[in-house]
């Protein structure tokens, strides 16, 4: 039987745990940042010397750690991207910006255990020489904004932050930055501008990777909530016994938001890639199935920008048995395991981890519409690609769900789609607005291109008038004669 797996969320639930620091204390809490801060430089093999800064990246970095915000990009492999000669300050920034449509993870960590957040990303700051670092938080969590400020002013108060912390001679500060509430801050470098003080417009790269140049010009970490939470776990238990959670290569647990039409709706934590998507929906344990008497018609496997499954659909997917054969196997789309790669295999993602569910009930044209008209409301506006086309696919399906489609806007939908990514954008925006409507148009094409027919019919009845002229009357007939 499949269960939920609690590392990150394991007392934010518990009945009695609060957000404040003694609660957290008392569970364990900064045990792992004490721990960092005593470790030792080591002697290698080698004869080489490890600073304790470089055996915590070694821990991240055997962890197996990916990013929790949407890329999975290796966290210990970002880190060594960190420019760490040009001299200047190194800046690291919590992403609480929680924009993907479908995700609420974050907010949970934020909202029933701030400190814990706080914990990791002490450990993360000081395994990267970081002095100063932020938490941008999405400006529509006020809440979320305060109950930060208040863990950071108790973590202060116990002396786990600011000047010469704990007596190590380590000096760190963390501000709570709230962003003004538009998508596109989610986006590291959008979000870095942002809390520069400028319009968020996301930054080209190369040359502006924030490892090198990042926050003022100088080299950034930026991570997502969920992501520095997981490096203090990795500290407590060991990088080795963190990477034996979850699958090879997936590491680790991951927090679930599920959504739409299940019957339990939720955040569920997991053991990356030991549960599947089927499971996650159908198990009592998570979702517990569909809406009664209700199919099941669609899964967005990860956040609104993730390619859409249509149910029954299979896959290809190579596999590797016991015997460390690698064999190819068809899966159906519900016995995908929910991971990283598992998904990209299948031609989708896990993004932020979101799962929306959709029945029979739904309709397909109108919930891509839904999804359209929020990503032409949130492009920036820098690239024309991304500017127009999301613009003009959002028209389009407007049209389509308001009695005024056409037929042909089904090829019309793919054809700008197909447009928009592949580097011809500043950031993955580009491929966000354009994966939603490649893999619903391509995955339930009969029901747009049904739709825009009956509209074509629809109006060339109101065009051509009554179709057969009215039977003449008796008095017609006589003055002809
Ligand atoms: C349009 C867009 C929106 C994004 N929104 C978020 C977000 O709300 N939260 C987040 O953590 N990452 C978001 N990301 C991903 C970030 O750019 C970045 O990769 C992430 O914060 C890195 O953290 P991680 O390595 O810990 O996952 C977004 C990316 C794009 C392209
Ligand atoms: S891809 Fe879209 S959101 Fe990203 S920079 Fe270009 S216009 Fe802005």
């Amino acid at each position: 039987m499949p269960q939920e797996y609690k590392l990150v969320l394991k007392y934010a639930d518990q009945p009695g745990y609060t957000p404040d620091i003694d609660c957290y204390l008392r569970h364990g809490g900064y045990e792992p940042l004490k721990k960092a801060l005593a470790l030792q430089p080591k002697t290698l093999p080698d004869g080489k010397t490890q600073s304790p800064q470089e055996q915590l990246r070694q821990e991240v970095m055997t962890s197996g750690l990916r990013g929790r915000g949407g890329a999975g990009f290796s966290c210990g492999l970002k880190w060594s991207f960190v420019d760490r000669k040009s001299g200047k300050p190194i800046y690291l920034i919590c992403n609480a910006d929680e924009s993907e449509p479908g995700t609420f993870k974050d907010r949970q960590i934020i909202h029933k255990d701030p400190h814990q957040l706080i914990d990791g990303m002490i450990i993360a700051c000081f395994a990267n020489d970081v002095k100063l670092a932020y938490i941008y938080i999405r400006g529509e969590m006020p809440d979320g904004a305060k109950l930060l400020n208040k863990a950071l002013n108790e973590a202060r108060a116990k002396n786990f932050l600011g000047k010469n912390i704990l007596g190590t001679g380590y000096d760190l500060e963390i501000y709570v930055h709230r962003g003004a509430g538009a998508y596109i801050c989610g986006e590291e470098t959008g979000l870095i501008e942002s809390l520069e003080g400028k319009r968020p417009y996301p930054r080209i790269k190369p040359p502006y990777f924030p490892a090198v140049l990042g926050l003022w010009m100088c080299p950034t970490i930026v991570n997502n909530v969920e992501t520095l939470c997981d490096v203090k776990h990795i500290v407590a238990m060991g990088g080795v016994e963190y990477a034996k959670l979850g699958t090879p290569n997936n590491t680790g647990t991951r927090i679930v938001s599920l959504s739409g039409h299940v019957k339990r709706p939720g955040y569920y934590e997991i053991e990356t890639g030991k549960v599947t998507i089927g499971q996650l929906i159908n198990d009592p344990a998570f979702g517990g199935g569909l809406r009664d008497g209700r199919k099941l018609k669609a899964v967005i496997p990860g956040g609104s920008s993730a390619k859409v499954f249509k149910a029954g659909e299979k896959f290809k997917l190579k596999r590797k048995g016991p015997d460390g054969q690698v064999t190819e196997q068809e899966t159906d789309m519900l016995d995908l395991p929910y991971d990283f790669d598992s998904l990209i295999a299948a031609g989708s993602m896990s993004g932020s981890s979101a799962i929306i569910v959709m029945d029979d009930s739904v309709d397909i044209v109108e919930a891509l519409a839904n999804i359209s008209e929020f990503y032409a409301h949130e492009s920036c506006g820098q690239c024309t690609p991304c500017r127009e086309g999301s613009l003009w696919m959002s028209k389009a399906l407007h049209r389509l769900t308001h009695g005024e489609g056409r037929a042909s806007d089904a090829d019309y939908l793919i054809k700008i789609a197909d447009n928009i990514p592949g580097g011809r954008t500043i950031c993955a925006f580009g491929e966000a607005c354009s994966w939603p409507v490649q893999s619903f148009v391509a995955k339930f094409k009969d029901e747009f291109v049904a739709k825009g027919k009956a509209d074509e019919e629809c109006r060339a009845k109101e065009t051509a008038g009554p179709s057969t002229p009215p039977a003449p009357g008796p008095r017609e007939l006589a003055t002809h004669h």
